[in-house]
């Protein structure tokens, strides 16, 4: 009877545990393991543009003799940004680069969610749907059905036309403006359905969707109340601002 109330708990437990815990990256061993494929392997073509070699100098110099490993974050974003994602034979070179052993290099790719280790799309959607994202204003799990419907993806999946991959991930930092979804290098947060439709739409069209905050009057620019500053509405008074002159 002990025995069978014990299973029952911890069948609940797992179930429960199973459904917080469903993003992509925590289901998957695909951020820990490389398997050789056509497109990704030793011998994918990947070289430093000239301007980049010379971005890498700076960046490495940056830090003092013998510590030149620890330029590996920075150079390993630099090949990304060149490449569309970071491929091994990328992490190799840059392992090079640095004298650091290739697997120091694969133990920095893979701890860091932000390397893709498999090509993405040209927008790289991330949507957060975590507790503040999904409890937020209309919450994440509707702009992420939306942002499925619009695509015809589901989370993990790019566009046939190679234009749109779609990821799941933990809190990126702007919970005060829940939800919210990254796109590439912007955030576009306070988000409603029709919000999302319209930047997918506009990324769609090859047009430049407004970064930031959405909702609220005028040009929000961060997380201010969506009716208009309650406060700090004059220019400071600190020290250095309205002192005396007479004094
Ligand atoms: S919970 Fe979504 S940005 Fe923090």
């Amino acid at each position: 009877m002990l025995a069978s109330l014990g299973r029952r708990l911890v069948s609940a437990t797992c179930q429960q545990v199973r459904s917080l815990h469903r993003t992509v990256p925590a289901c998957s061993d695909k951020l820990f393991v490389h398997r050789d494929t056509p497109e990704n392997n030793p011998d994918t073509p990947f070289e430093f543009t000239q301007e980049n070699l010379a971005r890498c100098e700076v960046i490495i110099k940056n830090y003092p003799e013998g510590h030149q490993a620890a330029a590996v974050i920075p150079i390993l974003d630099l090949a990304q940004r060149q490449h569309g994602w970071l491929p091994i034979s990328a992490m190799h070179k840059v392992a090079d680069m640095l004298k650091m052993p290739y697997m120091r290099v694969y133990e920095v790719a893979t701890f860091y969610t932000m390397f893709n280790r498999e090509p993405v799309g040209k927008f790289f959607v991330q949507i957060c749907t975590t507790t503040p994202c999904m409890l937020g204003g209309v919450g994440s799990d509707a702009i992420l059905a939306a942002i499925q419907r619009i695509l015809g993806i589901k989370v993990g999946e790019t566009t046939k036309d190679g234009m749109f991959t779609l990821a799941e991930v933990e809190c990126l930092g702007a919970c005060v403006n829940a939800p919210m979804v990254q796109i590439n290098d912007d955030y576009y947060e306070d988000l409603t359905v029709p919000d999302i439709e319209r930047i997918l739409t506009y990324l769609k069209e090859g047009k430049k969707p407004k970064p930031g905050p959405q909702g609220g009057q005028g040009n929000r620019f961060a997380s201010e109340p969506k009716t208009g500053l309650t406060s700090l509405t004059t220019p400071p008074t600190g020290p250095g601002f309205g002192v005396r002159k007479d004094l």
